[in-house]
């Protein structure tokens, strides 16, 4: 999944964007979009996803998804979760960002605290003490969250399983309650509330086209607060 693309980078300097949702909120399709807005601009990409952005990490995701792993506890995710990232981090997005390109990767650790914590229930300051211990405490420069109705989301994410576009062994989660879910959107809305300043909220409710416009302006007015106007 993890991939290069650009080769320009017009001396900008690092960045780290993070895709954050619940399941069929689009971010998938967003990623695409948001690189070809940034190469616009010079900015060199890289793009990437958790759980899988490594080879190991793509062992990792397939006990993750897997939906006969049904008896999983939830402590035994979390570290699954976290061991991923390790791996990502040291060998994927620091390398990448210490050679000044843009990191996009399609959730990150707001998704541990947010399903492992807000949804199963597991302490969100063992979560984060994990985060700074075992992950540097790596922060995104930008949050954007997809944000939209579990019911909308949960059926997107179906449609698009039984059409094929994803495989149907990775349904461990989708195959949770609505309930779940719903704690899933009300804890992302929660972390992006206490940090609006990384946070964007769009409202992936919309047709694709609606959504790809809200980005761009969303992305174009973060670059102009972290650039200046003239230095897009
Ligand atoms: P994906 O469908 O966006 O590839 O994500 C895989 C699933 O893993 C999704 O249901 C969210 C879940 N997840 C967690 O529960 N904790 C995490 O830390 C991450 C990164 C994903």
């Amino acid at each position: 999944m993890a991939r290069a693309t650009g080769n320009r980078n017009n001396g900008h300097t690092d960045m780290f964007i993070t895709l954050e949702g619940i399941e069929g909120a689009g971010k998938t399709t967003q990623l695409k979009n948001i690189v070809a807005i940034l190469e616009v601009k010079g900015y060199e990409c890289v793009t990437s996803r958790e759980p899988g952005g490594t080879a190991i990490g793509a062992q990792i995701r397939r006990i993750l998804l897997d939906p006969q792993n049904s008896a999983m506890d939830a402590g035994t995710e979390l570290l699954l979760y976290m061991a991923d990232r390790v791996q990502h981090i040291r060998s994927f997005i620091k390398p990448h960002l210490s050679a000044g390109r843009t990191v996009l990767c399609d959730r990150f650790f707001d998704a541990t605290l947010v399903y492992q914590g807000y949804a199963r229930g597991l302490d969100k300051e063992l979560i984060r003490t994990l985060h700074r211990l075992v992950c540097d405490d790596l922060q995104p420069d930008l949050t954007l969250l997809f944000d939209l109705a579990p019911e909308v989301g949960l059926a997107r994410a179906w449609l698009q399983i039984n059409n094929g576009g994803r495989t149907g062994l990775e349904t461990r989660f989708e195959q949770e309650q609505l309930v779940f879910h719903r704690k899933v959107r009300d804890g992302y809305l929660d972390l992006a509330n206490r940090e609006p300043a990384r946070f964007r909220i769009i409202d992936a409710g919309r047709d694709e086209a609606s959504v790809t416009r809200a980005v761009e302006k969303v992305l174009l007015s973060f670059l102009n607060e972290r650039n200046g106007p003239n230095q897009l």
